[in-house]
């Protein structure tokens, strides 16, 4: 699938209302990556693709003294985040994107479920590596909705999900970058009872992006005639890239 910068800000910026209710599953994310942390103290922390605030709600909990920077390509996702932390001094906004953001130096760089819409994810992470003492990350991973491509292939339908790296070559780039990355997988699932359902659920957290759906008739046929609930899953990669480790059990 192809997608513009600006495919991806409009479909996040629509759903900026209806983000918290519906993404379960980033919540989970963010509060566990953050769980994932080694014992830090960083005194300034950029929240990379910061959507409603999960990962910053999370750490202000741990460290309530550092700064924030938070970077989202949406301005409606900052607007809502300026809106929430607005009695807060220490955190600061930008609409940027993160490809092409002039980093500062800082202690702790993370993002949750961000990176994914990266044109150069070797590229981001070799630049947060360089500019953080840690960078924590979550992103997908191929065969992420498999089941969802699955059934569009057998009925005919190019997909039109993004491409994803694998596991593998995720966990390889950032042992190149940092030897002591520790990197875990998880999958997560959810049920919907109907395929309008899924794609109402896409909608609202924002995962919409491009043209979508090319073959129009073939899927129509195939939310008609699909009458069993579907299962996705998603596979997330963990990683946390930095000096000083908790062990991850
Ligand atoms: C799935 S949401 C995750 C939001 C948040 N990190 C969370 O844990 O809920 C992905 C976020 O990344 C942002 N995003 C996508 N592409 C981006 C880019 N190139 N630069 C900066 N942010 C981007 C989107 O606007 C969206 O808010």
């Amino acid at each position: 699938m192809t997608w513009t910068i600006t495919d991806v800000q409009s479909a996040f910026d629509k759903a900026q209302p209806t983000y918290d209710t519906t993404a379960t599953i980033q919540y989970q994310a963010a509060n566990q990556l953050v769980d994932y942390l080694p014992l830090l103290n960083p005194s300034s922390i950029i929240d990379l693709g910061c959507g409603t605030g999960f990962v910053t709600d999370a750490l202000l909990t741990k460290y309530k003294e550092s700064s924030y920077h938070l970077i989202d390509l949406s301005d409606q996702m900052i607007a809502g985040c300026q809106q929430k932390y607005a009695d807060l001094d220490s955190i600061t906004f930008a609409t940027a994107n993160m490809d092409h953001y002039a980093y500062s130096k800082t202690d702790l760089i993370i993002s949750n479920l961000a990176v994914q819409w990266s044109k150069d994810l070797r590229a981001l992470l070799s630049t947060l590596a360089s500019k953080a003492s840690t960078v924590a990350f979550t992103t997908l991973t191929h065969g992420t909705f498999q089941e969802w491509e699955d059934l569009l292939r057998i009925n005919g339908i190019s997909s039109p999900l993004l491409p994803l790296p694998s596991t593998q070559d995720l966990s390889q780039l950032c042992h190149n970058l940092n030897q002591d990355s520790q990197i875990i997988s998880k999958d997560y699932q959810l049920t919907f009872p109907t395929i309008s359902a899924f794609i109402l659920y896409l909608r609202n957290l924002g995962a919409t992006t491009g043209k979508g759906i090319q073959d129009k008739a073939k899927f129509k046929t195939l939310i008609q005639s699909h009458k069993e609930p579907l299962t996705v899953t998603y596979k997330v990669l963990f990683c946390i890239m930095g000096k000083k480790y908790k062990p991850i059990s």
